[in-house]
């Protein structure tokens, strides 16, 4: 990190000068005013508000399918005027003075959840529940798709990146993989040897099977409604996909498993359908592990799952994973990299969320925006 002594003149686009040292109270962020309306404006710089705060100048950020809920309207927790996005890695640009993990000028990963590490559920390593936290950023809080960021708790909410770190790949560490991995193969008790079924093959199914692999499992069953997914997900390693739209998918996973079913069912979509599917394919003694967030009701089909020693689990992801997940990506273990399809600069973040947006015909993943 370079500290810039004497202030350096630019020019600014409207042909006003300005320094570049902090004097600028300004930045651009993507702000979200109700549904389907968004824009990158001008909003105010954050600053420290409460001794545990950091401010985080973001190096990289990314799109969420959770941010496509919040421009469709269905999160109201999250209000007009707000700046979102909820992942991403970036530079420490200042610091509370409670603050004593991070200085000005680290690099730093950005945790989607927020955690005060006090509060009896951050002692459970419960932090998605955080009496001060949980998921705020980009949602009750201003958020990553910005110039700017203030992260509360930030020794609890940021990690360090060591010099020379693939920083793009690290960016998948803020959601989609604690999410997959968490809420999809440890709540599934994934097993060597298991037989499982991915629903859903958007990034957070991928990141589910990406980290199964870390349990060996024999089988890995994709399935969604899109054939591009579908064939990336055999790169990633699933050996058999499945597309619900033109296949009885019942009958074919019963035929893959000699009428058994699949060890764990992992939900990753978030609507009725796909649920009650993963009811239909789970094996007597499975698990079915829901990912989704859903917004309606789901049929729990008692009548036929009562006799059948199954586990149902759901989970807001917690990031307690995230340091260990980290050293699966410094070491290679997983390679992230692959679930980013496309690119841009931060400043074209309206044109990333028409991409993202229309992810099928886009064969879009994950979009990196680069500050
Ligand atoms: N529990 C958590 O903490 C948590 C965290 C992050 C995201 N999520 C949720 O996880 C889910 C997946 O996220 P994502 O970003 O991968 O979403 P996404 O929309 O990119 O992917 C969903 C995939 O499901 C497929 N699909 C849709 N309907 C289907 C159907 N009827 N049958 C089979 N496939 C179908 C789509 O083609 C798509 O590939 C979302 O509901 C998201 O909100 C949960
Ligand atoms: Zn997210
Ligand atoms: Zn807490």
């Amino acid at each position: 990190m370079t500290t810039i002594a004497t202030p350096i003149k630019q020019e600014k686009s409207n042909g006003s000068f300005t320094d570049n040292n902090q004097t600028d109270k300004t930045m651009k962020a993507l702000v979200y005013h109700g549904p389907g309306k968004k824009s990158w404006e001008d909003k105010p710089k954050p600053g420290i508000k409460e001794p545990t705060d950091a401010v985080v100048k973001i190096l990289k950020t990314t799109i969420c399918g959770t941010d496509l809920h919040i421009m469709k309207g269905d999160v109201p927790a999250v209000t007009d005027g707000r700046i979102i996005g909820h992942e991403g890695v970036g530079i420490i640009e200042e610091v509370g003075n409670a603050v004593s993990n991070f200085k000005k000028g680290d690099h730093v990963l950005i945790s989607c959840i927020t955690s005060c590490g006090k509060c009896e559920y951050c002692k459970k390593a419960m932090y998605s529940h955080c009496e001060k936290g949980g998921w705020i950023l980009g949602n009750l809080i201003d958020g990553c798709q910005a110039e700017y960021v203030r992260i509360p708790y930030a020794d609890n909410s940021l990690y360090p990146i060591p010099a020379g770190a693939d920083e793009e790949a690290l960016v998948m560490l803020s959601d989609i993989l604690p999410t997959g991995f968490e809420c999809g193969v440890l709540n599934g008790k994934v097993k060597p040897g298991d037989t499982i079924a991915i629903v859903g093959a958007g990034p957070i199914g991928m990141a589910a099977l990406l980290t199964a692999q870390f349990f060996s499992p024999a089988e890995i069953i994709m399935i969604d409604l899109d054939d591009n997914r579908l064939n990336v997900s055999k790169t990633f390693g699933a050996t058999n996909i499945i597309n619900s739209s033109s296949e009885n998918v019942i009958e074919k996973i019963m035929n893959l498993t000699n009428g058994k079913g699949v060890d764990t069912a992992i939900e990753a979509v978030g609507v009725a359908a796909t649920f009650e599917l993963c009811e239909g394919i789970v094996a007597a003694g499975g698990r079915i592990a829901n990912i989704g967030v859903h917004g309606k009701p789901v049929t729990l089909h008692m009548e036929t799952l009562w006799s059948r020693n199954i586990t149902i689990t759901t989970q807001l992801v917690d990031t307690s994973t995230t340091p260990m997940l980290f050293k699966t990506v410094q070491s290679k273990k997983i390679d992230p990299n692959k679930l980013i399809t496309h690119h841009f600069r931060l400043d074209q973040v309206m044109e990333a969320y028409e991409t993202f947006g229309n992810a099928g015909k886009e064969k879009a993943l994950k979009v990196i925006l680069t500050a």
